[in-house]
């Protein structure tokens, strides 16, 4: 939510450099963007509301100069929490007197009560954000230096943060976090600060983590400062194998679509896991005096599919909770809990809040996620990374999938079967491989085109499909913008039954075993009601109006039957004209709370 990008060094084409970069990031927030860079000894800044790099000369707007002889510049993407989309509330932010420039990812929770205090002395703000506050706090501590100024401008934040501040004087970079993320690339002779690695991934492989409560300040000479002792602190460099290429659509429109197609290998990938470190953890789940499965969003789905898995596989109950929902829950965890945290990015804020909470009851954190380095990665006791490379586009696909098998891997590993799980999800993974195909894509086209102006798709499934129903419902709603719902089967007849009308399309998610036939006798009781019944399921059926097949996979089939939505929710999209890489309203990593 809200991508940062810096850069100094060497390069003297720094406010181009940064604009490259911030497209990087475009998938963290895109309603509108800006750059600061430094001139003679003034900060210059351009601020944009649209497409990163395109300036609306229209509206008056300058472009950047970019051939401005300039090795220092810092950029930002927003999704707005504080104040609408507006160039005013783009950043980078200005202090008053134009002499800090800073932009920020995060939520300042006390800036309402700052903010009165800097008008009281007489400061005048000219945006809605919290981010103005903190330029205004450095201007007003600036006999201390910029660098104390910026010191003790955080000391008085309260709330998450990632910041990269620049004054007008010299040619010192200062950036500091809480809780959300901040990674610096090293090159020869320049650093980068960005939020996600992908913005300088074609300059360094050469990376280091800042930690919460951490500070990077760039001068002549670089150091990181631990903010609570306010001593230097040492940081390791990491050299990370991500190739630049898997960041990028390469032949494919969309990254949507890319990472769909990527599911003929990283589900197999994802399952490649030392089995010594599953055993473990699968005995840490048995040992747990309550297992508490924690995500958002379509991650939170994963969840509760699999504690339908852990019920049936492994025979144990698993709770799941939203993790903005799992605070009201902490007064049953203890230090004999386990928190299970499940997320691509492994900075999403509410996952990142569930797991304070628990760890300060001292229970203990596994984290499943696909960003190495991410700050869940950094404070869980066990992790496993789901291994599907970049994810990019907003609506989760690949990630889903990989975390869905690992869970089934687990949950095997718990009911003391693993290898009998490994067999099934490398026979999973082949057939997925095997599924994948432009003819297969071809006859969900068709269907898109059918249905693409109704108001409403309805989509049912049962038992661990169940979930997997409310997960089709995000992905359609997300890029398609239809309206569309996610039910128990069973629920149907109580309630949502009434909203089924003639040609309603209602997809129904179909597992070959106990659930089937309840789950054929709901589409039934729809299509009585007049439904257009979208069958996807390994074995066509008299009820079905459109049969989308799947390979038979047991207790695979959650992630079998969540691949036809996903590419009916992208051909949707595109036959609406929409952008299924960047939904509006939405971004794909949600820093906020
Ligand atoms: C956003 C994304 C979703 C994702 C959710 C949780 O809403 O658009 O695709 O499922 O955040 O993200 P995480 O990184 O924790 O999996």
């Amino acid at each position: 939510m809200c991508g940062i990008f810096a850069y100094k060094g060497d390069k003297k084409n720094a406010p181009e450099l940064v604009v490259n970069g911030l497209k990087k990031l475009e998938y963290r927030g895109y309603d509108s963007w800006g750059v600061a860079y430094r001139t003679g000894n003034e900060i210059k800044v351009y601020k944009e509301i649209g497409k990163i790099g395109e300036f609306d000369i229209k509206a008056g707007n300058e472009k950047i100069d970019f051939s401005a002889n300039c090795n220092l510049a810092m950029g930002h993407s927003r999704w707005a929490t504080h104040g609408g989309v507006t160039k005013e509330n783009a950043h980078p932010h200005y202090s008053e007197d134009k002499e800090i420039a800073i932009v920020h990812n995060g939520i300042i929770e006390n800036y309402a009560e700052l903010k009165k205090d800097l008008i009281e002395k007489g400061y005048k703000f000219r945006s809605e954000t919290d981010t103005e506050v903190i330029a205004y706090l450095i201007e007003d501590h600036k006999d201390l230096g910029f660098t104390e100024s910026v010191k003790k401008a955080i000391s008085m934040l309260q709330g998450r943060y990632a910041i990269v501040v620049m004054n007008a004087h010299n040619d010192a970079l200062i950036a500091a976090r809480r809780g959300s993320p901040i990674i610096i690339g090293k090159g020869k002779n320049e650093y980068f600060i960005a939020s996600d690695i992908p913005a300088f991934l074609e300059y360094t492989r050469e990376v280091i983590y800042l930690d919460d409560n951490q500070m990077i300040i760039i001068e002549d000479e670089v150091r990181f400062v631990d903010l609570e002792t306010n001593k230097e602190v040492k940081k390791r460099i990491v050299k990370i194998d991500l190739d630049a290429q898997s960041a990028e659509k390469g032949e494919f429109p969309h990254f949507m679509i890319k990472e769909i197609t990527e599911q003929k290998e990283t589900i197999a990938r994802a399952i490649n896991q030392d089995p010594a470190k599953i055993m473990e953890i699968a005995a840490a789940i048995k040992s747990a005096y309550g297992t508490y499965l924690v995500g958002c969003g379509t991650a939170g789905k994963v969840c509760l599919a699999a504690s339908y898995h852990f019920a049936k596989i492994a025979k144990r109950h698993v709770n799941f909770a939203f993790g903005s929902e799992f605070p009201s829950l902490q007064d049953f965890i203890t230090d004999k809990s386990l928190v299970v945290a499940v997320s691509q990015s492994g900075e999403t804020a509410d996952t990142l809040d569930a797991i304070e909470v628990a760890k300060k009851k001292g229970a203990k954190v596994l984290s499943i996620i696909n960003v190495e380095g991410s700050s869940m990665d950094r404070i869980s006791d066990y992790k496993i990374y789901i291994k599907a490379g970049p994810e990019k586009a907003v609506a989760s696909t690949k990630a889903t999938t990989a975390q869905m098998a690992i869970l089934t891997l687990l949950a095997y590993a718990c009911a003391g079967k693993l290898d009998e799980g490994k067999r099934l999800l490398v026979e999973t993974a082949s057939r997925i491989n095997d599924m994948l195909n432009p003819r297969y894509e071809a006859h969900i086209q068709k269907l898109a085109q059918q249905i693409k102006d109704w108001e409403s798709i309805y989509v049912i499934g049962k038992g661990q499909n169940y979930p997997m129903a409310l997960e089709a419902a995000i992905k359609l709603q997300e890029v398609s913008y239809i309206h569309a719902e996610g039910f128990a089967g069973g629920e149907l007849k109580h309630g949502p039954i009434a909203l089924i009308s003639k040609g309603t399309p209602c997809i129904v998610l179909v597992a070959n075993d106990e659930t089937k036939q309840d789950i054929l006798s709901n589409a039934m009781e729809i299509k009585s009601r007049g439904g257009y019944i979208i069958g996807i399921a390994p074995e066509n059926n008299d009820v079905f109006d459109y049969w989308i097949k799947v390979p038979e996979s047991g207790n695979a089939s959650p992630i079998v039957n969540i691949i036809p939505v996903q590419i009916l929710a992208y051909q949707l999209a595109i036959l609406r004209e929409n952008n299924p890489d960047m939904p509006r309203n939405l971004a794909k990593s949600v820093t906020v709370k």
